[in-house]
């Protein structure tokens, strides 16, 4: 796998360490709270395994899947079809939206609204990686483990055409994928 892979932008290490500070971030803005932890699929599955085993109190996990694609009825406006939704009652609880990455924010903006349909008590957004020079829709992560720049990468959860989630490492393609 490894003759695929160009350079490593974010190291094993690194990423160890920043999910460990985000979490402790989590547990004291939550503690007294409770929290419901809610995953977009597949890019968030890595990283909020990592992320809920450093948080030293029990908290709820539910998953959501959308496909956006560019819709027909005008060229330019992305749509999001929700094709998991959440199977937790979530009326009157604290949510935390996790995704792998923050890109245009088409995808995590929707979900936003279709979470807030439930009426939790509060929604706020995590993500494992913030491409904000990317940002098409005004949507912003209320915790962010790296700022990347514009560039594709792929690794912990992240993929190119399905592949290289895998990686324990966050890095760009190389020629020969
Ligand atoms: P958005 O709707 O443009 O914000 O799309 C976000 C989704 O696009 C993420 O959940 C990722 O699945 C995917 N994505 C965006 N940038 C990258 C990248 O650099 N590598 C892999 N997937 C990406
Ligand atoms: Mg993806």
């Amino acid at each position: 796998m490894q003759k695929d892979i160009g350079e490593v932008l974010i190291t094993e290490t690194e990423i160890k360490r920043n999910v460990g500070e985000l979490a402790e971030r989590l547990a004291a803005d939550y503690e007294h709270k409770g929290l419901t932890i809610i995953g977009i699929l597949n890019g968030s599955l890595i990283f909020l395994s990592d992320l809920v085993r450093h948080i030293p109190f029990p908290v709820k996990i539910d998953t959501i899947r959308a496909n956006t694609y560019i819709g027909t009825s005008t060229i330019s406006k992305a749509e999001t079809d929700i094709v998991n939704n959440i199977s937790l009652n979530i009326k009157d609880e604290h949510v935390l939206i996790v995704d792998d990455i923050l890109d245009t924010g088409k995808t995590l903006s929707r979900i936003v609204e279709v979470i807030r349909s439930h009426n939790p008590l509060s929604i706020k957004v995590c993500v494992l990686l913030n491409k904000a020079v990317r940002r098409e829709v005004e949507i912003a992560p209320d915790y962010c483990c790296f700022e990347i720049e514009n560039k594709f990468v792929v690794g912990y959860g992240l993929d190119f055409d399905n592949k290289y989630r895998n990686l324990p490492y966050i890095a760009v393609l190389g020629e020969f994928r």
